[in-house]
């Protein structure tokens, strides 16, 4: 067992300015088969996903819709919660940042940052990009079109001069490598880690941290006129959602904080490893312990854009493809941290081989010859043979390289184990050729249908997180009770039981038989 400690991850929150696609999908399903596994694996797990509501780009996005700001999130919020039940997302909680539980965790925060010594007045006179919602140096900026100014993230700049109170993220330099330096599983992947690293030598300027300008947001808490930064506010939503400012013995603060992963997009690592952990340990609370930036999702080659009208909806996918094949690609298609692209080919490719041909094709193969000749029931097996016991002892190695894989988020790896293992189980049925042993040796026959079986069993009970309908069936259909599907039941302690009844067998995976739509 991976021991009882909680386990609390995080997806960013998303912006309500926009409908989900599947950049949103894919952070929230990294996160969802990292929860799955760890409960499976007994470990008590708080998986917190929601909205980010405030701030002047959601605010626009309100004006141009004609309608107040509040009315708005609550209209476009809920298309992420639909998200989570169309993905069969299992988060715990879903937090949104207009909820007064909220308001009182953000008011604590900046108090706290106050009574520290890390807050001042003063005034900010620089570039702001409001679809980033973030600050810019000069010296980060590109001039574009019509003398505007660009961030490196191509979003267009403005001109900001106003009030505004000041966080003392100067002081954190230090600190932060020092952090760095002694937590380096801090940020995953490495490369991520040293960009950080090389931006906090490079020095770190005050960094505003409330306007003026414009209304929709937290009040700072003793000056009504300012607004807490859209960022400090949604970075605050993870130590809301475990009850803070209450952080005493026997808390969900004390039980889950701090936070174990938060998953984001590289987009936002700044944000991540930078402000937020300077936040923390300047109001007296400990950093996460890992934030884990992964890679973009381009179309067909193309950036994802609605200009560009390519934006793919995750409805769309599942529609077309399945809910388990979605899930499956998006984990398996792109080694998890690296940019990926999706492509409708790579999408049939991979059902077509992965599920159809290789996973699919072993349940099928099996259990239908155990339904024809063993009297639907679990056979019998007899004394092993050496390249039985191998494949049996390579399915029993799977638990603990899927812990060490997902113990870095390497979900691609854990995945090419688990089909490495179906590779060979396919071989190994080839070679053993049960449906001539059906004839010269019905006893053989027995065992190996019976190795096949468990194997699958192993692979049924693993692949859960990932495809979480598809599993069930095939553990159904091994007569796998539900409360027999947790990780302590993988090993030969719970074989399945000789006799044992199964229902017919059905096709878990469909090939893909219609021409993709055209790339
Ligand atoms: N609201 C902020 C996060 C605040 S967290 C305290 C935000 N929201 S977002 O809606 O713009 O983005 C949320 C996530 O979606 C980010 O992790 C981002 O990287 C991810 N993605 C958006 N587009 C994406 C792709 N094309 N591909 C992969 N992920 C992408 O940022």
């Amino acid at each position: 067992m991976s021991g009882q400690s909680p386990y609390y991850l995080t997806t960013p929150i998303y912006y309500v300015n926009d409908v989900p696609h599947i950049g949103h999908a894919y952070t929230t399903l990294a996160c969802d088969v990292l929860a799955r596994f760890k409960r499976l694996d007994g470990c008590p797990v708080k998986f917190l996903t929601g909205t980010d509501e405030h701030g002047q780009k959601v605010e626009k996005s309100a004006r141009l819709a004609g309608i107040d700001p509040q009315a708005f999130a609550d209209r476009v919020s809920l298309n992420f919660s639909d998200l989570l039940t169309l993905m069969k997302f299992t988060n715990d909680d879903f937090i949104r940042t207009t909820e007064p539980r909220h308001h009182k965790a953000c008011h604590a925060l900046w108090q706290a940052l106050e009574a520290s010594g890390h807050i001042y007045l003063g005034s900010y006179s620089g570039w702001y990009a409001v679809r980033d919602e973030a600050f810019y140096g000069e010296d980060e900026l590109r001039d574009g079109p019509d003398s505007k100014k660009i961030a490196p993230t191509g979003a267009e700049c403005e001109w900001m001069e106003e009030p505004s109170y000041f966080f003392r993220l100067s002081a954190w330099q230090q600190p932060l490598l020092d952090f760095y330096e002694a937590n380096p599983d801090f940020i995953l992947p490495a490369g991520k880690r040293n960009e950080v690293m090389a931006f906090v030598r490079g020095g770190l300027r005050d960094l505003s941290i409330s306007r003026t300008t414009f209304d929709w947001g937290i009040r700072v808490p003793g000056d009504e006129r300012h607004i807490m930064y859209v960022w400090l506010d949604a970075l605050a939503n993870y130590i809301t959602a475990v009850g803070y400012p209450e952080t005493g013995a026997g808390t969900d603060y004390a039980r889950y904080w701090p936070a174990d992963l938060h998953m984001v997009g590289k987009d936002i690592l700044r944000f991540h490893t930078v402000y937020w952990p300077a936040f923390l340990m300047a109001a007296g609370l400990a950093p996460p312990r890992r934030v884990f930036a992964h890679g973009w999702w381009t179309i067909e080659g193309q950036k994802m854009s609605k200009s560009l009208g390519n934006v793919i909806a995750p409805d769309a996918l599942v529609t077309m493809y399945g809910l388990d094949a979605t899930r499956y690609f998006l984990m398996r298609e792109v080694p998890f941290g690296n940019d990926g692209d999706f492509s409708h080919r790579a999408m049939v490719n991979r059902i077509n081989s992965d599920l159809a041909n290789g996973y699919g094709n072993l349940v099928q193969r099996v259990l239908s010859m155990i339904g024809k000749n063993c009297g639907a029931a679990v056979p019998q097996p007899g004394p092993l043979a050496e390249a039985d016991q191998r494949l049996l002892d390579a399915a029993y190695a799977l638990l603990e390289t899927a812990r060490s894989e997902l113990s870095v988020q390497a979900f691609h790896r854990m995945l090419d184990a688990f089909w490495a293992v179906i590779g060979a189980a396919n071989r190994y049925m080839d070679e053993q050729a049960p449906w001539t042993l059906r004839k010269t040796d019905p006893a053989r026959m027995a065992t190996v249908l019976y190795v096949l079986a468990e194997t699958i069993r192993h692979l049924g009970i693993l692949t859960q997180p990932v495809m979480p309908d598809a599993s069930a069936r095939i553990l159904e259909q091994l007569a796998v009770p539900e409360e027999a599907r947790g990780f302590d039941r993988l090993g030969p302690a719970h074989a399945l039981v000789v006799g044992t009844p199964l229902p017919p067998p059905c096709g878990v995976f469909p090939r893909y038989v219609e021409e993709p739509p055209r790339s």
